[in-house]
């Protein structure tokens, strides 16, 4: 396979500067230069710790990856380490409530920013258990209930499901991370419980939360998650397998609910610096979609005051800036 090219088409087309190829390096040299600028940033930053099993992780860790839709996979640093993915995985819970239920969805979960931390309850409660966007844990939760009520075993179609997209039948849920959090998850306990109040909570609660904690607990590598995501930077269709995954519009919808919501309450700061549909997770992994291009995912433990990890942040924001990816 020859060296992966770097001018995503749509910028050479749309922006006419196909003379800078030749001036840049391969999307490998960039790859790697970048982890190499994240390890040498000051440290800075906390790793998760209010799930004990995420405490335990190295911090130190530092992985890069993207994967083109014209079948392209390159990595470095650690972008074969497979590591929490936490909130990345309520994208792939979206995805499949999406495809089961259509737009009725919709009526149980809103599509606006919340404007409050990814665990907030307030909100919930003003909003009479209606959540603000299914990127919050209420609304994923919310959607976790959906699967749990849609599926005989929500987590073993779950784990299908990814493993498909991954192209990578190994892809498992970490077990100590699961156990954690079951042990720990209070309040998202609190949050399941006060939509259920509301009546808008279907199964069980214990049952999903129990397809919610699963879900966070699923552990895959850089490389997998950006290939996993790549049929939304493909309008729906998986570059790699030929499969649709999901419609056209909705690919669009779930990028657009990305770029308002997916860094939680700095998706205002992340579109206006990087401009990508991106979504991060407290393990310390971020993906960002590159519609027609490709999807980038990085991976750092250490967390900003928002939760995002702080490296993965810097390796995505220079990307997109080398690139010139953003979608605005
Ligand atoms: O429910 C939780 O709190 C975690 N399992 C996931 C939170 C998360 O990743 C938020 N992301 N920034």
């Amino acid at each position: 396979m020859s060296e992966p090219g770097i001018t995503p088409s749509f910028q050479r087309t749309l922006h006419g500067d196909a003379s800078r190829q030749q001036d840049t390096p391969s999307l490998t040299t960039l790859v790697s230069d970048l982890v190499a600028e994240a390890r040498a940033l000051p440290v800075s930053g906390k790793v998760a710790n209010y799930i004990p099993a995420l405490a335990e992780v190295d911090p130190n860790r530092v992985a890069l990856a993207m994967a083109t839709i014209d079948g392209q996979v390159v990595g470095a640093g650690e972008a074969d380490h497979r590591f929490s993915i936490q909130s990345l995985s309520k994208i792939f819970g979206l995805t499949m409530a999406m495809n089961r239920v259509g737009d009725s969805l919709w009526k149980r979960v809103n599509m606006e920013p919340s404007g409050q931390s990814f665990n907030s309850i307030v909100q919930l409660e003003w909003e009479h258990g209606i959540p603000r966007n299914p990127f919050i844990n209420a609304g994923a939760i919310l959607v976790a209930d959906v699967l749990n009520s849609h599926y005989s075993s929500s987590k073993q179609a779950l784990l299908r499901f990814v493993r498909q997209l991954a192209l990578c039948e190994s892809i498992y849920a970490d077990d100590k991370v699961y156990r954690s959090e079951k042990q720990t998850g209070n309040r998202n306990a609190a949050l399941a419980y006060l939509m259920k109040s509301f009546g808008n909570i279907e199964s069980d609660v214990t049952a999903a939360l129990d397809h919610y904690f699963y879900q966070c607990a699923l552990a895959l590598s850089c490389k997998e998650m950006a290939k996993a995501l790549s049929f939304l930077a493909n309008r729906g269709v998986h570059p790699f397998s030929g499969q649709q995954v999901c419609s056209r519009r909705d690919a669009h919808r779930i990028n657009a609910i990305l770029s308002t919501s997916g860094m939680y309450n700095q998706s205002g700061e992340f579109a206006f610096t990087v401009g990508l549909p991106a979504k991060s997770g407290v393990g310390g992994g971020i993906v960002a979609i590159v519609p027609g291009y490709g999807v980038i995912a990085a991976y750092s433990p250490r967390l900003n005051d928002f939760g995002n990890s702080v490296q993965a942040m810097h390796m995505i924001t220079r990307m997109a800036e080398e690139l010139g990816l953003s979608v605005f």
